[in-house]
């Protein structure tokens, strides 16, 4: 039976299952059998479009076969059903809180989303016991207390996310991605990234807006090295080191510039802020003082110049004047604008597609979820299943950004990356699934309808480590992570 070979090994039909005493009992079906190859090819050639019809066949071919005794030593509860049916009943153990009906409170804020993927209620002040409160103030047991701030760590020690949990903080909201719920500068909504390039008209070589003379770093000899030693014409409309005068919309004013001075009043991981959004709004390179790992944070590889140090100031005066001649060389760096932003600059910026408020939301029902998940009732559940030779393991997984998990369902000897990534993309679209970013995204960058994988990663991992530190690096750490953990959780992101 070919077919069966086929849809346990190709790739868009992963997920289906094709048991072995199942093969034996179809073979005294030939009529019916080949009535359904047939049906089958005709599910390959529309490739695949509609895998339900590949359930519904499977399903079929369950209740064709008779009744048989369960196989020796598994966990089936009866031969005739399929693994993945058993295994949506029996794990299915019901949550004690129904969020729809007792909705997660949050105190000590204003509700300032629309919608979010769980019910969630967030006021400034209530009788009720909050899940979780913003600040210190009205502490209760068992609350989770949150901070929440933009400003750098290095000059607010108290945003520093260890000196924030030594101080009681369950849930730290920064510009870190390794902090739980990160609140970035960035946002589709605030940017118009994708703005058309303007000609460069201005004759000086950058503009610079900067108007705190004290800072951190080194932000204010790289302005002065710049100017004076390495003779980069600078307009500067910022206090510091001014030379035009006029009052002027800063974006509007850049897109005029062939550089932009975004230079941040620190160099903290992660600390990114609007100088440098602007900058890509603007269409004007921008030579960035800041964030160590502010290439995390580039539309596209090589389309900025970062000043990792004083010492960088000669070759990087250099290279914009040699950009600023060659402007086949310079146009390259703007060649996103045209054909949009790589997949690792849009999975970051989609992440605040979700209101950071209703990411919290999230972030506490999973909390809770988690909790109860380690009592008995959920540690019996079987999340595996065999028959005869063949286990099927039951994986949960759902869109970073989205609460509910739906099921999927991997058998070993594909306990693969790629059959993982397959099923679900098979699962998603089944449900025709809408991604988080959907309308978030500018109209040139919402693609053509297919959905694409750019991650998957256990769930509870920071956004530091899902895009840029985690990976399975083999199959069989993915298989090792799923043997270990019963019925484990992922969080998928699409691009
Ligand atoms: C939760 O409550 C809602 C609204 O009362 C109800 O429609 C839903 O079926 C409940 N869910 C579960 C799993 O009990
Ligand atoms: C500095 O720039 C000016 C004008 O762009 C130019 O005339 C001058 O020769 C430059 N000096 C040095 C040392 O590069
Ligand atoms: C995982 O296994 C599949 C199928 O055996 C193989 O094609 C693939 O290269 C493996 N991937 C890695 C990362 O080892």
């Amino acid at each position: 039976m070919g077919v069966f070979s086929r849809i346990g090994s190709t790739h868009e039909g992963l997920p289906v299952v094709a048991n072995a005493s199942l093969r034996r009992k179809v073979s005294s079906f030939l009529p019916i059998c080949v009535a359904i190859v047939v049906l089958v090819e005709i599910a390959f050639l529309g490739r695949l479009d509609n895998p339900s019809l590949l359930d519904a066949l499977t399903s079929f071919f369950g209740k064709l076969s008779s009744p048989t005794k369960p196989s020796s030593g598994s966990n089936v509860g009866s031969g005739t059903e399929r693994c993945e049916e058993w295994l949506e009943r029996e794990d299915s153990v019901s949550y004690s809180r129904n969020f729809s009906k007792d909705p997660i409170f949050i105190s000590g804020g204003d509700k300032d989303f629309e919608s979010c993927s769980v019910d969630c209620a967030i006021a400034m002040n209530s009788n009720k016991t909050p899940d979780a409160a913003f600040g210190l103030l009205g502490h209760h047991p068992g609350t989770l207390r949150i901070l929440r701030s933009m400003e750098s760590a290095r000059y607010f020690i108290q945003n520093n996310i260890a000196h924030a949990r030594r101080k009681g903080f369950g849930i730290v909201m920064t510009t870190s991605l390794s902090s739980d719920v990160p609140v970035g500068y960035f946002s589709w909504a605030e940017y118009d990234i994708m703005a058309p390039l303007q000609p460069k008209t201005e004759k000086a070589l950058a503009a610079a807006f900067i108007s705190n003379c004290i800072a951190q770093n080194f932000r204010l000899q790289a302005l002065e090295a710049l100017m004076e030693e390495a003779n980069v014409t600078v307009d500067s409309y910022g206090t510091c080191h001014r030379n035009r005068d006029e009052r002027v919309e800063k974006v509007e004013a850049l897109k005029h510039y062939k550089f932009s001075l975004a230079f941040e009043n620190t160099n903290e991981e992660d600390y990114v802020t609007e100088k440098f959004f602007q900058s890509l709004v603007a269409g004007s390179v921008p030579v960035v003082v800041g964030a160590p790992n502010i290439q995390d944070f580039a539309p596209s590889p090589d389309s900025i110049i970062h000043i990792k140090q004083m010492t960088d100031i000669e070759p990087v005066a250099k290279r914009m004047k040699h950009l600023a001649d060659h402007p086949d060389a310079y146009n390259k760096m703007l060649r996103w604008k045209q054909e949009g932003p790589s997949d690792s600059f849009k999975a970051l910026v989609d992440m605040a597609a979700v209101h950071s408020s209703c990411r919290l939301c999230i972030f506490v029902a999973t909390r809770i979820r988690e909790q109860e998940e380690k009592s008995p009732e959920f540690k019996k559940r079987p999340c595996k299943c065999t028959r005869g030779s063949e286990t099927v393991y039951h994986l949960f997984v759902r869109e970073r950004g989205t609460f509910d998990v739906e099921s999927i369902f991997l058998r070993d000897g594909y306990l693969t990356l790629e059959a993982l990534e397959s099923a679900v993309l098979t699962k998603f679209k089944s449900l025709r699934h809408e991604p988080i970013w959907k309308k978030e995204r500018p109209e040139s960058l919402r693609g053509d309808g297919v959905l694409k994988v750019h991650a998957i990663y256990p769930l509870g991992l920071t956004q530091r480590q899902a895009l840029y530190n985690f990976k399975f690096e083999r199959n069989s750490s993915l298989s090792t992570h799923i043997q270990r953990n019963p019925c484990p959780k992922f969080e998928v992101v699409f691009v």
